[in-house]
């Protein structure tokens, strides 16, 4: 008989873009849900939403909401997830969590399942997912800091619009629609024009001059990869992608590097694909990047400004390794280990 548990499963902020991937992802990869719920703000409620032949109806998040729940996907700010998340784990609801809210929060894991699954099994009720341009960096750096030993680290990225939600899309299409009619570009998400543009700011600036995405790269990957004197410098930039981001990293290592040797850790890794072969102008793309599971990873090459230093490019999806998928992962290993039980199997013993 198959004993395999089946979960009460939640999606906070499912009319996003986050949300939407995660909807569609728990069905591709076939989660064990016995229900499905979905939450919004009031402005959804009512909405409905068909889900692997079921209707589902969007009701409004509010604290009282987790009772019957045993995971819930936050996927909405950070500052909604502080508000809920509390009442969540108290009653009894694992929260995987999008959101910046607990990332940097020294009693909350930060989990990559291919780099530090250990945090899945020490957590206080929530399980913090990493920002999307960091997730998909660790994604091409991790096999090459364990062959080579990292030491620091510099990161340039390409970032696609629909990292800042389901709004900023539109803004993308709204503007290309006007520059083709010739009419007024409308804009409201950017403090610039996206369409035919990049804007050299992700996320407001500090008083050091770094953006908070900037910020949330180096404090990150230190955490991620347990490197707290990691060394990292970061310029993140918005692109008229619609999806997929791509970085552009420059890396030093502690040991002698080659390309070839390079070439087969990342080839190795399950968290990447490698993408290299210059001759033949091959390389990843954030298009043929999108809706992956695996990262790209390509033009890897000696740096020459940096002693043992490797440069590279990776493009993977904003929204599923750096999101939904990440997410979802996470919940897969814990369910697949044993780690969770249904509050419903529970109830019965
Ligand atoms: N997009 C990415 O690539 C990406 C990557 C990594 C992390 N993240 C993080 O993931 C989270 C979601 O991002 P997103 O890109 O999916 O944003 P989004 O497209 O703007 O969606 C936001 C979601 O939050 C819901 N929401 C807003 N206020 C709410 C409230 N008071 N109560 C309940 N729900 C509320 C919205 O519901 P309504 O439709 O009812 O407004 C919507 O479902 C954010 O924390 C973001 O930083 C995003």
């Amino acid at each position: 008989m198959d004993n395999k548990p089946f979960f009460t499963v939640g999606i906070v902020g499912a009319t996003g873009v986050v949300g939407q991937e995660l909807l569609h992802l728990l069905q591709e990869r076939n989660f064990p849900i016995a229900t499905l719920r979905l939450f919004a703000s009031a402005r959804s409620a009512g909405k409905v939403v068909e889900w692997a032949g079921r209707k589902l109806t969007v009701e409004e998040a509010s604290p009282g909401v987790f009772a019957d729940i045993d995971v819930a996907f936050f996927a909405v700010d950070g500052s909604t997830t502080r508000a809920l998340a509390p009442d969540a784990v108290k009653a009894g609801c694992l929260v995987i969590d999008k959101s910046s809210a607990y990332r940097m929060d020294p009693a909350v894991p930060l989990v990559i399942p291919e780099i530090n699954p250990e945090g899945l099994r020490s957590h206080h009720g929530i399980i913090a997912n990493p920002n999307c341009s960091t997730a998909v960096t660790l994604m091409a750096l991790w096999p090459l800091h364990l062959k080579f030993g990292l030491k620091r680290f510099f990161a340039a990225t390409y970032q696609s619009v629909s990292g800042t939600g389901a709004d900023a899309v539109d803004e993308l299409d709204t503007q290309v629609q006007a520059h083709v009619k010739g009419t007024t570009i409308p804009r409201k998400v950017y403090p610039y024009q996206i369409a035919f543009n990049a804007i050299p700011q992700v996320d407001s600036f500090g008083t050091d001059g770094y953006t908070g995405e900037e910020t949330k790269m180096m404090q990150e990957s230190r955490k991620i990869m347990g490197l707290p004197n990691l060394k990292v410098s970061a310029t993140c930039v918005r692109v008229p992608v619609v999806r997929a981001h791509s970085i552009a990293v420059n890396a030093e290592f502690e040991r002698p590097v080659s390309v070839a040797a390079a070439r087969a850790a990342i080839a190795a890794f399950a968290g990447a694909e490698l993408v290299d072969d210059p001759a033949r102008q091959v390389y990843p793309t954030p298009l043929d990047f999108s809706r992956k599971v695996r990262c790209g990873v390509g033009r890897i090459r000696l740096d020459t400004a940096l002693d043992n230093g490797l440069a590279l490019w990776v493009s993977g999806d904003n929204l599923w390794k750096g999101a939904a998928l990440n997410a979802l992962q996470n919940a897969e290993l814990i369910a697949r280990e044993g780690w969770l039980k249904p509050k419903a199997a529970l109830a019965r013993t």
